[in-house]
């Protein structure tokens, strides 16, 4: 290039790449649009699916009594458990007949009757067997089926932890056989 090339090109004016005005305005409101949906559509998201990346809480146990107060006598104790269905939550409140037998074995029994649903209480007829009120299911104390039902009472899953009881969920006796 030559002195004078040199000089010339020194004093042209630079070229700059201009943005158009509509190129403007269509970065300008597509990325406000973009920011805006994000607003309102990311927590919309974040609601629906939030109970399914909760971990799913294991099944709790939940302290009922001191194991002092357990006795051979079967002895009615309530209790709330918290449970949690994708957003409602509850706490709802349970009963369960808790015995120790003769060899200090403690156990807790749904009471639930296996006919139809009643609920069940202990020795209302004076037999030392629980009674449904309503068509006359009888169980023996460790909740064998007498009479009626076709199925043992069911019973708590059971720890003992610091001289405390402990139940969590309700699952199939295990105490008699059916
Ligand atoms: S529901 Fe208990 S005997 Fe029918």
């Amino acid at each position: 290039m030559s002195n004078h090339e040199q000089h010339d090109a020194a004093h042209r004016p630079v070229q700059r790449k201009e943005m158009s005005r509509r190129q403007f305005l269509s970065y300008t409101l597509g990325g406000t649009t973009a920011f805006m949906m994000g607003g309102a559509v990311l927590p919309m998201v974040r609601f629906a699916v939030d109970p399914l990346l909760k971990k799913k809480e294991k099944a709790d146990f939940v302290k009922v009594v001191e194991e002092s107060k357990i006795t051979t006598e079967p002895q009615e104790f309530k209790f709330k458990i918290h449970q949690v269905d994708g957003w409602y939550e509850s706490d709802p409140e349970l009963v369960a007949w808790i015995t120790k037998d003769a060899s200090g074995n403690i156990y807790a029994l749904s009471p639930i009757c296996k006919h139809l649903g009643c609920t069940i209480s202990w020795n209302t007829l004076g037999q030392n067997e629980y009674n449904c009120p309503c068509h006359g299911a009888r169980y023996s104390i460790k909740g064998k089926n007498l009479a009626v039902a076709n199925y043992p009472l069911d019973q708590y899953a059971l720890q003992i932890e610091n001289g405390f009881v402990y139940l969590g969920s309700i699952q199939p006796n295990t105490e008699v056989k059916a």
